[in-house]
C-alpha cells in the first residue's frame, strides 16, 4: 500500500514561523493514515537554505539521514545553529511498521529573528509629550519618509514597542495582530513581531508608520495610577530590504522620524478609547503626506531589557458577533444584547453629526432598571467615545483597549440606531481550537460552551482572572486551577511557555512566585503568592510536560521549580508550612468556599492547604526529574514528599481519618495528593460524601477544592455523587449559572440570586474561568478522553469513560500532537456503544465501562479477535491507532 507523506508540519508549534529565537527549534510533523497500527519506524528530515536546493536534496543545511525512531513531535532541528534571520526549509519523510517508506512532505520553513540585541541597531523613540499617573496625552503617530532605489525582492519588518503599536506601510496596516507586543514583566524582557512585508514596498516613495498606545507599560493596570513601568510609549524598529538586485536597504527608528497627535485622543486598556475623526490625518501613512507640522520624535535611552522573539500566538480579532436583537431605548442610551459574555471591542457603524460624540459603554449584565450594571467593572470607565467627522456613515473600532461585556449602551443618538451599528470583535490570544465535548444535556453543552468562552476572554497574552474590571492580572491561582481544561479546549502550548518565562521573571530571589504574574507592581517583585497560587510554577510546568510531551519547557523551567521548593522547606517547619505567624504569606485559602469562616478565604485550615501545596510541589518537582534523568534529584524530592505526608499526617489526621477542618476541600485535597495512609481512604471518603449528602447534594468548596473534587469522586468509586453535583441546578453548581442564562463562567457561585440579586460588587465577575476547571472532567471522564502522564503527549491515550446520571451519550475530540482522538458513547437500550479515534503512531488503553455485563465486541466481533486489540482483561483493551467502534451490554446499576 502507498503510504501518505507526513503532514501539518510544525515547528515550535507553530506553521511555518518567522522570527523565532529558539537556538535549537523541534520539528513535530503528524502521519496522514488511518489504517490500523498505523505507526512510524523511521524518519529522515533534511533541510536546506532555498527551496530548490531542498527538492533537490542540494546544499542541504541538514540532513538527518535515516533515524530508526518512533519520534515525530519535538524532534530537535540537527543542523548547524541557524544565525540571525536565517531561513530553513525542511521536510520529512517516514517508514511505517512494515518498512514502507513515505513520499517527502511537502516544505515547510522557519526563519531566526535578531538574536543578538546589536543586531537592531535601531535607537527607541517616543513622543516629547508625557501624560502623568492620572493624566493621559493623545496617542502618538510617527512616520518616515523612504526611498527604496530599486524592485523590493524580500522584506522584513522587526519591530516592538514598550506600549501596544500598530505599523503602517504605505497606507496599509501590517500583519494582523492586535495589542502587539502584549505584556511582559518590561524590566526584564519585551517581544517583539517580526512581518513579511515585501508585497507592501515598492520601488521609489514609501512611508512607514506607527501609532502608539500605552497598553501594559504606561496605561492603566489594575487600579493603579497609569505609568507602572514608563511615562510613555516608545517604539523599536527595523526595516530590512533586499532589492532584486541583491542590495540591501536598511531602515531604522531614530531621531529622523517625526511624529504628531492625530484623531486618537485616548487610549487606555481599563478605561477605553476616545476618537475624533474630525482630527484624522488622510494620508498620514503614506508618501506624499505633508508632515511639515509634525515635530521629531525623541529618542531615547535603552532599558536594556531582552529583546525575545514572539513566542505564543498572537492576539487577535478572531471572531465577529452581531447583536441577537434590535437596540432598545434602555435607561441612559440605546441598549445592544450581544447574546453572549465576550472580550474585545465594538466596532460602531453610524451616521452622526460632526463633533456630536457617541458615547460607548459596555457590561456584563443589566439591572432591573434596563440601566447597565458597571458596578462591579470598579474603576474601569470601559468607555469609549466617537466623535463623527459627519461623513456620511463612518465605521470606527478601537484599536489599543478591549473590555467585557455583553451588553452594549450607546449615548448621544437620537433616533434609533440600526441593528449593524454594533459588531462584537472578538480578541484573544490567537490559539488553535483542539477540543470539542457534547453531550446528550443540553445544559452540560451550555456550560462547556461557557467554560469555552471563559478561556477565551481570560487569554490575551497572559491567563488573566477577569477581563472586565480594573483587574485583569495574571493571577497564578486561577491560572493553575484551569489549566487542564485549557489544554482540552486549545492548543495552549505557545501561550503557557510564554507565560512560564514570564513566571521565571516574577521569580523573586529566594525563589518565591508572586501571586499575579506578569508582576503587575513593583511591590510585587520578590513577594510570595502562596499555596496554590505561587505553586502554579511546578503544576503548569508539569501539565504542559504532559499534554504536549514538551521536555524542554520542564528543562527550562526546571531550576525555578528547585528554587521554589527550597524556599518552601526553607520556610517549614517540622515539614509543615503556613502556620498562623509564620510571618510569610499564608495565601489566599480556598477562595471563594462557602462553608464558612472569615472574608473570602474559605473555612479550610491556610496551614493545610500550604502543606499540601508544599507536598504537591515537591512531588512534582521528583517527578520532573525523574523525565529529565536526574534520579538523584528525583529521589531526594520523593523522600521529601514522604516525609511531608507523615507530617501532614501527624498534625492534621485522626487515628478515625477524620481531616482538621472537615471540609469538603480538607478531604478532597488529602484523597487528590494522596496525603493519608491507605487504610484511612474510605474512612475520609465517607466524610467527604457525608457532608455533600448533608448539604443537599451541594459542593461548597472554592477554587482550590473545586477543581481537584470531581476527580477525587470517580477515583474512589463516587462517579454517581460527582454526575448529582454536575447536575445539580441550584446554588452552589456548575449548572445555577447555565439556567439562569449565564454564557460564561461566573467568579462566584452565588454571582446573581433571585433573592439577592447582585454578590458583592467590589468582588463579582461573570467572566472567571477558574469554575471552569470542571471542563477537564467532561473530557476525560465523562467522555473519557485522557493522556497517559506516563507516556507524554498523548503518546498513549487513556480512554475511560464513566457513562452516569441521566446522560445517554457524550463524546469529545482532540487534535493532540499525533492527530485526531476521539472517544464517545451512547447508550441504546439495553447496548453500550463506544466510539473510539486513536491517532496514527500512538496506542490507547481502553476501559470499558463496567461492570462488563456480556461480551464485548469491536465491529461486531469478539474484541479479541478484533485487528489491532490486545484484551488486557474484562474490562480494558490495549488498542493500537485506528478507528474502533465497541459495543457491550449496558445495564443501568
Ligand atoms: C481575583 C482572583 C484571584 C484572587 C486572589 C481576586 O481579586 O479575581 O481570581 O485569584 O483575587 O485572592
Amino acid at each position: 500500500m502507498k503510504v501518505s507523506a507526513p503532514e501539518r508540519l510544525r515547528c515550535e508549534y507553530r506553521v511555518n514561523p518567522l522570527g523565532i529565537d529558539v537556538a535549537q527549534p523541534r520539528l513535530s510533523w503528524q502521519l496522514r493514515d488511518k489504517r490500523r497500527g498505523a505507526r512510524q519506524t523511521a524518519y529522515r528530515v533534511r533541510a536546506a537554505g532555498r527551496p530548490g536546493d531542498l527538492e533537490a536534496g542540494d546544499n542541504l543545511l541538514w540532513d538527518s539521514g535515516r533515524v530508526e525512531s518512533d519520534q515525530s513531535v519535538h524532534v530537535p532541528y540537527g543542523g548547524p545553529a541557524p544565525a540571525s534571520k536565517q531561513r530553513c526549509y525542511w521536510q520529512v519523510r517516514t517508514w511505517d511498521e512494515g518498512g514502507a517508506e513515505s513520499p517527502w512532505s511537502d516544505p515547510a520553513w522557519f526563519e531566526m529573528g535578531l538574536l543578538d540585541r546589536e543586531d537592531w541597531e535601531a535607537e527607541w523613540i517616543a513622543s516629547s509629550l508625557v501624560g502623568g499617573p492620572r493624566t493621559t496625552v493623545p496617542v502618538p503617530y510617527m512616520r518616515k519618509d523612504i526611498a527604496l532605489d530599486g524592485a523590493v525582492a524580500a522584506a522584513r519588518l522587526y519591530i516592538t514597542a514598550l506600549g501596544v503599536f500598530e505599523a503602517h506601510i504605505n497606507g496599509r496596516r501590517v500583519g494582523e495582530d492586535v495589542l502587539a507586543p502584549g505584556w511582559t514583566y518590561f524590566p526584564k524582557q519585551v517581544r517583539y513581531h517580526v512581518y513579511d512585508v515585501a508585497r507592501l514596498l515598492k520601488k521609489g516613495d514609501n512611508t512607514l508608520g506607527a501609532i502608539l498606545g500605552d497598553g501594559w507599560y504606561c496605561g492603566h493596570i489594575e487600579k493603579l495610577p497609569r505609568q507602572v513601568h514608563g511615562d510613555r510609549p516608545k517604539l523599536l524598529a527595523r526595516l530590512e530590504v533586499e532589492l532584486k538586485d541583491g542590495t540591501k536597504q536598511v531602515v531604522l527608528s531614530d531621531g529622523t522620524w517625526k511624529t504628531c497627535f492625530g484623531p486618537l485622543l485616548e487610549a487606555d486598556l481599563i478605561m477605553g478609547e476616545a476618537y475624533d475623526a474630525r482630527l484624522e490625518m488622510p494620508g498620514w501613512d503614506r508618501p506624499g503626506f505633508d508632515d511639515s507640522g509634525w515635530l521629531p520624535v525623541k529618542t531615547m535611552p535603552d532599558e536594556g531589557m531582552d529583546l525575545v522573539a514572539y513566542r505564543g500566538p498572537a492576539m487577535r480579532c478572531v471572531e465577529e458577533i452581531k447583536p441577537v436583537a434590535k437596540p432598545r431605548k434602555g435607561r441612559h442610551g440605546w441598549i445592544f444584547d450581544l447574546g453572549q459574555n465576550m472580550v474585545g471591542v465594538v466596532r460602531l457603524k453610524i451616521e452622526g453629526a460632526a463633533g456630536k460624540t457617541v458615547t460607548i459603554r459596555h457590561a456584563e449584565m443589566m439591572n432591573p432598571d434596563d440601566s447597565l450594571h458597571t458596578e462591579n467593572l470598579r474603576t474601569a470607565r470601559a468607555t469609549d467615545y466617537y466623535t463623527p467627522a459627519g461623513n456620511g456613515v463612518e465605521e470606527w473600532t478601537p484599536r489599543f483597549t478591549f473590555h467585557g461585556f455583553r451588553y452594549v449602551e450607546l449615548q448621544g443618538i437620537r433616533e434609533q440606531p440600526r441593528r449593524d451599528a454594533v459588531t462584537g470583535v472578538v480578541i484573544h490570544s490567537d490559539m488553535e481550537s483542539t477540543g470539542r465535548f457534547k453531550c446528550s444535556d443540553k445544559l452540560v453543552n451550555q456550560l462547556q460552551h461557557n467554560i469555552r468562552w471563559g478561556q477565551k476572554g481570560n487569554f490575551l497574552d497572559v491567563p488573566t482572572d477577569c477581563p472586565q474590571r480594573d483587574e485583569r492580572l495574571g493571577w497564578t491561582g486561577d491560572a493553575q486551577v484551569f489549566i487542564r481544561t485549557a489544554c482540552f479546549n486549545m492548543e495552549v502550548a505557545g501561550f503557557f511557555t510564554k507565560w512560564l518565562q514570564d513566571i521565571r521573571d516574577a521569580e523573586g530571589p529566594e525563589g518565591t512566585v508572586p501571586s499575579i504574574v506578569p508582576i503587575s507592581a513593583p511591590g510585587l517583585a520578590g513577594s510570595d503568592g502562596g499555596p496554590a497560587w505561587a505553586d502554579a510554577t511546578t503544576i503548569c510546568a508539569l501539565t504542559i510536560y504532559e499534554e504536549y510531551g514538551d521536555l524542554r519547557a520542564l528543562e527550562e523551567h526546571y531550576d525555578c521549580m528547585v528554587r521554589y521548593v527550597a524556599y518552601q522547606s526553607s520556610t517549614a517547619r517540622d515539614y509543615l508550612r503556613c502556620r498562623d505567624g509564620c510571618g510569610y504569606s499564608q495565601g489566599f485559602g480556598d477562595w471563594l468556599a462557602l462553608d464558612g469562616g472569615e472574608g473570602w478565604s474559605g473555612r479550610t485550615h491556610k496551614e493545610l492547604i500550604g502543606t499540601v501545596f508544599f507536598a504537591r510541589s515537591t512531588q512534582l518537582l521528583a517527578q520532573a526529574a525523574r523525565a529529565l534523568g536526574k534520579a538523584r534529584d528525583a529521589s531526594r524530592y520523593e523522600k521529601q514528599y514522604e516525609k511531608i505526608r507523615k507530617a501532614f499526617q501527624k498534625r492534621f489526621v485522626t487515628p478515625g481519618g477524620l481531616v482538621a477542618g472537615q471540609t469538603q476541600t480538607c478531604y478532597v485535597l488529602a484523597l487528590h495528593f494522596d496525603l493519608l495512609p491507605e487504610s484511612l481512604r474510605e474512612a475520609a471518603l465517607a466524610e467527604l460524601v457525608r457532608d455533600i449528602e448533608k448539604r443537599g447534594m451541594k459542593l461548597s468548596s472554592g477554587f482550590v477544592g473545586t477543581s481537584y473534587l470531581p476527580h477525587v469522586l470517580t477515583r474512589f468509586g463516587k462517579t454517581d455523587i460527582a454526575y448529582a453535583l454536575l447536575a445539580q441546578e441550584e446554588w452552589p453548581s456548575w449548572l445555577y449559572a447555565v439556567t439562569q442564562g449565564a454564557t460564561t463562567i461566573w467568579e462566584r457561585w452565588d454571582g446573581w440570586t433571585h433573592d439577592k440579586g447582585f454578590q458583592d460588587k467590589a468582588m463579582n465577575s461573570f467572566n472567571h474561568y477558574a469554575y471552569g476547571a470542571i471542563g477537564e472532567w467532561l473530557y476525560r471522564t465523562v467522555a473519557g478522553l485522557g493522556v497517559d502522564p506516563a507516556k507524554p503527549g498523548y503518546k498513549h491515550l487513556v480512554i475511560r469513560p464513566l457513562p452516569g446520571g441521566k446522560l445517554t451519550h457524550a463524546e469529545a475530540e482532540l487534535r493532540t500532537m499525533y492527530g485526531i482522538a476521539k472517544s464517545g458513547w451512547r447508550i441504546k437500550g439495553k447496548k453500550l456503544r463506544m466510539e473510539v479515534v486513536v491517532p496514527p503512531n500512538t496506542t490507547a488503553a481502553v476501559h470499558i465501562p463496567g461492570p462488563v455485563a456480556g461480551k464485548v465486541t469491536e465491529s461486531g466481533k469478539p474484541a479479541g479477535d478484533a485487528d489491532g486489540v490486545s484484551v488486557v482483561d474484562e474490562n480494558t483493551l490495549e488498542v493500537t491507532a485506528g478507528s474502533y467502534v465497541f459495543e457491550t451490554r449496558w445495564e443501568d446499576k
